[in-house]
Formats: C-alpha cells, structure tokens, sequence
C-alpha cells in the first residue's frame, strides 16, 4: 500500500459521448482525489510522446488520429495505489474483455474508442504527469 499519483485521460470519445461527468464521478467515488483536472485538445507532438512506447505497432497512426481528434480532460488523480486502482476502475484494454462495472465493460464496446487513459506503473505515471502538468508533481 502506498499513496500515489496516477496520470488520467478522459479521451475523445468519452469526451464526445458526454461522460465526462460519469467519469469523474466514479473516481470520486472510489474515494480518489482529483489533484489537477484540465480540458485540451492535444498536438500530434504530445501524443506521440505520451504513447511513445507504441511508436512501432501498426495502429500507431490511428492512436495518434484519435487521441488528438478532439477535446480530451487531463486529470491527475491520486490516493491509495492509485495507479493500480483506477486501472481496475478502467477495466481491461479490450471492452468486450472488461468486466461489468467498469468504465469500459460498461460503455465501451471497440478498443480503438477505449474512453479512458491510466497511466500503467508508477513510473509511467510519473513520467506521463510531467507531459500534462510540466513542474507540477
Ligand atoms: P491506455 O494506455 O490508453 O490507457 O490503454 P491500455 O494501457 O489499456 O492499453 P495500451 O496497451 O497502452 O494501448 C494503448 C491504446 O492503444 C489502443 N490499442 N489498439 N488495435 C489494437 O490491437 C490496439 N491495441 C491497443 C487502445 O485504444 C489502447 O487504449
Ligand atoms: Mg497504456
């Protein structure tokens, strides 16, 4: 057990869909703290560098087209292994393999339109929360 900050996307689609508040509220609920919350569309340059370690799968491209397709909300979210936790909240990769009850066991149905982002070690959450909210954490 540790505390700890986790890096969170609510993508494009989510965005889109009008989830934004579903989203949010979940995490609340859960009993995380919501440290930084921002609305942004992001340029191809900070995608690319947030999916880095994707820079070699063919859906690469697609990745960057989506991510960058609209307005997304940056959170920092942070609390009792946090970074586990919300992935646990998000739900498997794929949304027909995610359980019901979670984000995208329970609104998504295509891996490509997954809804929601976390960051998948304490490093990478450090490493990712430095890309949104430079300085800050
Ligand atoms: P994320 O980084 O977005 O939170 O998702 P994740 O950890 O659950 O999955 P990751 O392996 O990091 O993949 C990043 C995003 O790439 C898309 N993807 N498409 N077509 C495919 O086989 C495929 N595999 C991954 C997904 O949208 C995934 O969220
Ligand atoms: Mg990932």
């Amino acid at each position: 057990m540790a505390a700890e900050q986790t890096l969170i996307l609510v993508k494009p689609d989510a965005v889109a869909r009008g989830l934004i508040g579903e989203v949010l509220s979940r995490i609340e609920r859960k009993g995380y703290r919501i440290e930084a919350l921002e609305m942004r569309t992001l340029e191809r340059t900070v995608a690319e560098e947030h999916y880095a370690e994707h820079v070699e799968r063919p859906f690469f491209g697609e990745l960057v087209d989506f991510i960058t397709g609209g307005p997304l909300v940056a959170l920092c979210v942070a609390g009792e292994d946090a970074v586990v936790g919300m992935r646990s909240i998000i739900g498997a990769t794929n949304p027909i393999e995610a359980a019901p009850g979670s984000i995208r066991g329970d609104f998504a149905t295509v891996i490509g339109e997954n809804l929601v982002h976390g960051s998948d070690s304490a490093e990478s959450a450090k490493r990712e929360l430095g890309i949104f909210f430079p300085g800050r954490f």
